[in-house]
């Protein structure tokens, strides 16, 4: 299956790049202390899926932070968490969710009210499921390999 490379150098904090890949929008954000402070005050077991969605590890991996988040190899500190890759698509019947929106300051998907944080996990609405990491690496420190 495909893969594609995308250049992250210019993705300043607090902003999102979208990408196409696979005909499905990928989000690409860059987030802020705070967006990390938020969704690490969280107890997974909690949310309404505990499930990170995350291709890249084993199926049963709870939905902490750590486990939603991409990070630069050797990282440490913010720039270990502060990359969140993930597929744009509301796991309710697939619109695209608005950034930097919502009662918990992450996506809003407006087609049917579904609230995501700021790991995009599923907080709020008719949404079953966290928002899917697909599999994604970084290569060196401003570019993530997708697929
Ligand atoms: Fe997102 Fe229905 S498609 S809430």
């Amino acid at each position: 299956l495909s893969s594609i490379r995308v250049d992250v150098s210019g993705v300043e904090t607090g902003t999102q790049l979208t990408v196409k890949w696979r005909g499905k929008p990928v989000f690409i954000r860059r987030r802020t202390q705070e967006e990390v402070d938020k969704a690490k005050e969280v107890d997974p077991a909690t949310l309404p899926d505990s499930n990170a969605r995350n291709a890249n590890l084993t199926g049963d991996s709870m939905a902490t932070d750590e486990n939603r988040a991409t990070a630069p190899e050797g990282a440490e500190g913010l720039a270990a968490e502060e990359w969140l890759v993930m597929m744009g698509v509301c796991t309710h019947l697939g619109c695209v969710p608005l950034g930097e929106s919502g009662d918990f300051g992450g996506w809003f998907c407006p087609c049917h009210g579904s609230h995501y944080d700021t790991a995009g996990r599923i907080r709020k609405g008719p949404a079953p499921e966290n928002l899917p990491i697909p599999l994604a690496a970084f290569d060196g420190e401003s570019e993530i390999i997708l697929g």
